[in-house]
């Protein structure tokens, strides 16, 4: 698909209002994308688990409207909700072209999310890929074209990308794909992409206990944290990085080779935040308990032969990611071993998941 196809064409607007719902996961990228180009569009392929439990609800009502100004309210788990409006008014800014009704209704738009607030977990991937979802069954209410489910998840990705851009990556599961490379070649820089090929069983439902270490704002936006990568003196090699690193990933979710995997996702894990301490201006996003947990993570695969390993964003929290039949041994180890180094002790237990999901009212 090119960008044009995006575009909606023929559409009746006659209908007067409708309400329609979605429930979206958030993911966690294997390999990370990290440094964008002009209109969203990635520096370099990235891949990630989405997950099942980390999701945002979103129910968008729509009432036509006389003027052709953009009008919208936001609610949040309930309560009107002015802080998340810019965000969304420049989302809608970028995806006019595509969805030329959007002038046309008032949006109501009510979200809450399964994960707290405050928890240091971003919510734009699971929001904005739920808030495209919703405009996406509008279109298809409106639309005088029959779309395919396929195309419509396609669509719903590419707008997601433009409301932030991990966002495409959360419309389907187990495993997505974002960008254009040569290990996949239905890859797109446009949109994300389901993972067809071969995953071995050792994946099936693998799990992420992600373990809050610091619930505060994110000390570095990840718009601004993206910008870092502009004229970033080792930019040019981890992209390239990137690329190898996913053709690695093919080969070792086909094998399920558990110790190269390992070795993949935490290299990945560390370069990002290496590429944070070596840009300009330059931030650590670890705290000093990201690293004892990583530490104890190391010593406690040494000792166990565990395959455990970690993940982490741009800021301190950590993913742990297992295989689900080692779920019990390591919860016992988070809870005897990790489990003070979180805020208040807090942890949230996801696993791998399917995607978003319509929901009937
Ligand atoms: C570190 O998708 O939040 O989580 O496109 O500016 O909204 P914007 O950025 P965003 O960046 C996510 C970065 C990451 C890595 C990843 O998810 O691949």
């Amino acid at each position: 698909m090119r960008v044009e196809d995006f575009i909606l064409k023929n559409y009746n607007s006659g209908i007067e209002s409708g309400l329609v719902k979605w429930e979206s996961p958030s993911n966690i990228a294997l390999v990370k994308y990290w440094g964008k180009k002009e209109n969203q569009i990635p520096e370099n392929p990235s891949i990630s688990f989405t997950l099942s439990n980390c999701k945002t609800i979103t129910e968008l009502t729509f009432t036509k409207k006389q003027n052709k100004e953009f009008s919208f309210d936001v609610y949040f788990e309930g309560d009107k909700n002015e802080a998340f409006k810019p965000k969304i008014q420049t989302f809608f800014d970028r995806i006019e072209a595509y969805m030329p009704f959007l002038r046309d209704y008032h949006f109501k738009i009510e979200t809450s999310n399964t994960f707290p607030h405050s928890s240091g977990i971003a919510s734009s991937a699971s929001g904005m890929s739920a808030l495209s979802l919703c405009l996406m069954s509008i279109e298809r209410l409106l639309s005088e074209e029959k779309v395919s489910d396929e195309v419509f998840n396609q669509k719903a990705s590419f707008l997601a990308r433009l409301g932030s851009g991990s966002a495409c990556r959360s419309i389907e599961g187990e495993l997505v794909i974002w960008g254009e490379n040569e290990s996949f070649p239905d890859g797109s820089d446009l949109y994300g992409v389901k993972y067809t090929d071969d995953i071995h069983p050792n994946f099936k439902n693998y799990q992420d206990t992600i373990l809050l270490v610091d619930k505060g704002e994110k000390q570095v936006s990840s718009t601004v944290g993206h910008k870092l990568m502009y004229g970033h003196p080792f930019a040019k090699q981890r992209f390239t990085q990137a690329h190898d690193n996913l053709g690695k990933l093919k080969t070792i979710l086909a094998s399920g080779n558990l110790d190269e995997f390992i070795k993949i996702v935490e290299s990945e894990a560390l370069t990002l935040h290496a590429m944070m301490m070596t840009s300009m201006p330059y931030f650590i996003l670890m705290k000093p308990n990201t690293l004892q947990i990583i530490n104890k993570i190391w010593a406690y695969r040494e000792k166990t032969n565990s395959k455990i390993c970690f993940t982490l964003d741009a800021g301190a929290n950590v993913h742990v990611l297992y295989p689900e039949v080692e779920k019990e041994n390591i919860l016992e180890f988070i809870n005897n071993e990790l489990v003070s180094y979180c805020e208040n002790g807090h942890y949230i237990c996801d696993q791998i998941g399917f995607g978003a999901n319509q929901i009937e009212i």
